[in-house]
């Protein structure tokens, strides 16, 4: 006897990023943030969640190794579940095992604990019969998490109840409404050990008097800029606002003491090369965001995707010897660039190999139930 719930849940960029608790234990922001859910198709976190009275204990496994129950993220998340549960305080009782996976390697360095927390909460909302918004549930285990547990576009009031209960996520438009938003994310090659985003924004907040500053003099007005141009689907407003927050998010980082540096020279190679990119025509074509870590995610219009892939490819060629699929996602023919083009982008051309490879993708929807036949195998 037990009961079985499958999801898949996305992952989300912000461009109006998180950096920065005001509750460290609950969680707390202090700002607002606004995220892109990513196409499930491409990037996802699927989770397997069982429950039944023969199991002795609670177990996990992630991405196929067994780790412990004791995490004090997991066990908030359970918390926050098991208030909400409606099932009998028999089937309370049973005891659970969870398995969850990324489509994506983890080594790539993308944020996978927003997909993985919000594939958690939704499966586990499933199996509790927990009804309404979960995005609190997903929040115990990572603040970013909260955004997943929606499509579309998605923002997070930081609230200012000091027990977190108005710090929610919610939607402001469908996956639908934006259709020729297209994201790339560029994985880049990296050994470098990073500080995790939870010590970083610790450090950050605690340091640098810049990081108060934006949260409270720049974010709220930019965040609500930013909102309009996403209902407007005015492409060079959002993609301005969205460049100033990630390099503000770095400049705070960098301003923080010791300082906390996740960009690495390739980062800032994107960053010019962008810049120069965009110069080159009258209208803003492509923005990017960084997160806790070197990968560039850019946001740019479907009738763009194929000249910008050339220039990436003529400015920041693959590796030689690249036997990893180079492309993934939404396939599409690269355009090579215009020998005009070239000649207005003033861009040094780099040595093959500073990008892992590039991933081709779309906004999506939320979390979704899959049928128990796609049911994850417990170990
Ligand atoms: C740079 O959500 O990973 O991606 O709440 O400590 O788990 P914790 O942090 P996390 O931080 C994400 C930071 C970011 C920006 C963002 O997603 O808003």
């Amino acid at each position: 006897m037990s009961i079985t719930v499958t999801c898949v849940a996305p992952v989300n960029i912000a461009v109006i990023k998180y950096w920065g608790k005001r509750d460290e234990d609950l969680i707390l922001p202090i700002n607002d943030s606004l995220s892109a859910t990513l196409d499930t198709e491409h990037l996802c976190a699927k989770t397997t969640v069982r429950a039944s009275p023969e199991f002795k204990e609670n177990k996990i496994w992630l991405n196929g190794r067994e780790e412990s129950m004791d995490n004090p993220r997991l066990q908030n998340c359970l918390k926050e579940i098991m208030k909400r549960s409606q099932l009998s305080k028999d089937m309370e009782s049973w005891k659970l095992h969870i398995c969850s996976e990324n489509n994506f390697p983890t080594a790539a360095g993308l944020a996978s604990s927003a997909a993985g927390y919000a594939c958690l909460a939704a499966a586990l909302a499933k199996l509790y019969k927990v009804e309404g918004d979960i995005s609190g549930i997903a929040r115990a285990g990572s603040g970013s998490a909260c955004r997943s547990v929606y499509g579309g576009f998605v923002r997070w009031y930081k609230g200012s109840d000091p027990t977190g209960i108005d710090s929610i996520a919610k939607p402001i438009a469908p996956a639908s409404h934006w259709p020729d938003m297209r994201i790339l994310v560029l994985v880049v090659n990296d050994s470098k050990k990073k500080v995790s985003s939870a010590i970083g924004m610790k450090r950050t907040l605690l340091t640098s008097e810049f990081l108060t500053y934006k949260a409270e003099k720049i974010i709220p007005k930019r965040i609500e800029q930013i909102q309009e141009a996403i209902l407007k689907k005015d492409f060079e407003t959002f993609a301005e606002h969205t460049m100033r927050d990630s390099n503000e998010m770095h400049a705070a980082c960098l301003a923080a003491y010791p300082p906390c540096i996740y960009m690495n020279d390739t980062s800032h190679l994107i960053v010019e090369l962008m810049h120069q990119y965009n110069s080159t025509s009258d209208r803003t074509k492509v923005a990017y965001s960084f997160d806790a870590g070197p990968n560039a995610t850019l946001f740019l219009l479907e009738k763009d995707v194929a000249e910008l892939l050339g220039i990436l490819d003529h400015y920041l060629p693959p590796a030689v010897d690249n036997n990893l699929e180079y492309r993934k996602g939404i396939s599409i023919e690269v355009t090579s660039p215009s020998q005009s083009l070239l000649q207005k982008i003033n861009f040094p051309e780099q040595q093959p190999g500073k990008l892992k490879y590039i991933i081709h993708t779309q906004v999506g929807s939320g979390p979704k139930q899959l049928p128990d036949s796609e049911a994850l195998k417990f170990h």
